[in-house]
């Protein structure tokens, strides 16, 4: 049995405007009918002939915890427990808070982390590289996925894979862990083949994770426990308490254990995966025609070539004519217009707006 710890406290500034900071881009439908949100719940969702889930559950923070159980009903799927933490401190307080609740619930817990904002479309591909992660986890290993890089990325970690993978991608040790590293290594990486990216999924049993933290960041232990223990439920959520929770060092599970941690291992994961890092993405998950088109909503393009253009309102019809390598997104209240290789400044312009107030 695994219990799926679904973390959904980002804010996703590079998908601006469709992505608010009060509706952030894994809630609302940004590919087909379900959200991202709900499209990971899904995935991690039921059995199969190897595995079974758990109830999810969700960390996420005080806006979002009615989104969560809406968008959780409408598909069907019964939150195990939301933890709604009173700041985000990042990724490490969050997963250590799962781990220890899991763990006082079930000694021999093994959970399944997933970020809510990512495609992963062959769910059958995912669920048997989670099989095939779940004989590492036995012998009290930590499981991480690794995808083929395609392009020294900085925004990603990468996984050092001790020996090449065998056919049927088992588990393989892992050498080492680089969370973001800066272009030049990511260059390098790259270049010397027997380096994946990290998807960002983890496998453990919550033992074995919470050993990690006690040993690579024993600073989190008092605070995130504190927090846990002090806790208010509160129309059936679970709220941390707020002070011992500020004293939780606001870090990433990357930094904090991934990268120190000796007992990891990387299942190869060959299905696609993106994390929708930016309207780029988007448009190269979407299907682009051969032209290289994508539109959705009442978008229609005339004569144009390696270009999005969305209209995600009823009331709007959005016309291109004659565009080439151009982001465009109409919403009721807001527009961008972009040049399509300059899609990571999109959250530049969330920065510019900030400021204007
Ligand atoms: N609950 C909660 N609280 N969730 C959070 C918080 C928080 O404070 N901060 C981030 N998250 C969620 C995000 O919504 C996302 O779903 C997930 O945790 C990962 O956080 P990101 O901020 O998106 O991490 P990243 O993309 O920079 O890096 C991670 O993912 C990459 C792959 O997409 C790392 O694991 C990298 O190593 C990895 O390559
Ligand atoms: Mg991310």
């Amino acid at each position: 049995l695994i219990t799926p710890i679904l973390l959904c406290g980002g804010s996703g500034t590079r998908l601006w405007p469709l992505s608010r900071k009060s509706y952030p881009k894994q809630f609302v439908p940004l590919m087909g009918e379900e959200t991202l949100f709900q499209a990971s719940a899904r995935r991690l969702s039921g059995q199969t002939d190897q595995l079974r889930f758990a109830a999810p559950m969700v960390l996420t923070n005080s806006d979002f915890r009615f989104i969560v159980t809406e968008q959780l009903q409408a598909i069907g799927i019964d939150p195990g427990a939301v933890l709604i933490e009173p700041e985000g401190r990042n990724t490490a307080p969050a997963v250590l808070a799962a781990a220890l609740r899991a763990q006082a619930e079930d000694p021999d817990a093994v959970l399944l982390v997933a970020p809510s904002d990512h495609v992963v479309p062959d769910t059958a591909a995912f669920h048997a590289a989670v099989a095939k992660g779940l004989e590492a986890v036995a012998e009290g290993q930590m499981v991480t996925f690794g995808i083929t890089p395609a392009h020294a990325e900085t925004a990603y970690g990468y996984l050092e894979l001790a020996a090449a993978p065998e056919a049927g991608n088992a588990p393989v040790p892992l050498k080492q862990f680089v969370e973001k590293p800066d272009a030049a290594r990511a260059a390098e990486m790259l270049a010397a083949g027997n380096f994946k990216w990290n998807a960002g999924i983890f496998l453990f049993r919550a033992a074995d994770v919470i050993a990690a933290f006690k040993t690579h960041a024993p600073a989190l232990m008092e605070p995130v426990q504190a927090a846990l223990d002090q806790a208010k439920t509160d129309l059936g959520f679970l709220r941390l308490a707020a002070e011992p929770w500020s004293r939780a060092e606001d870090i990433s599970i990357d930094y904090a254990v991934m990268e120190k941690a000796e007992n990891l291992s990387v299942v190869p994961f060959d299905a696609a995966w993106s994390d929708l890092g930016g309207w780029d993405a988007v448009w190269r998950e979407s299907g682009p025609d051969a032209t290289g088109v994508v539109t959705s909503g009442g978008a229609t393009a005339i004569d144009c070539r390696d270009t999005l253009l969305r209209a995600d309102s009823e009331r709007l019809e959005v016309v291109g004519i004659g565009l080439d390598g151009i982001i465009a997104v109409a919403m009721n209240d807001a527009v961008l217009v972009a040049d399509k290789s300059r899609a990571q400044d999109v959250k530049k312009a969330v920065t510019a707006l900030k400021q204007k107030g």
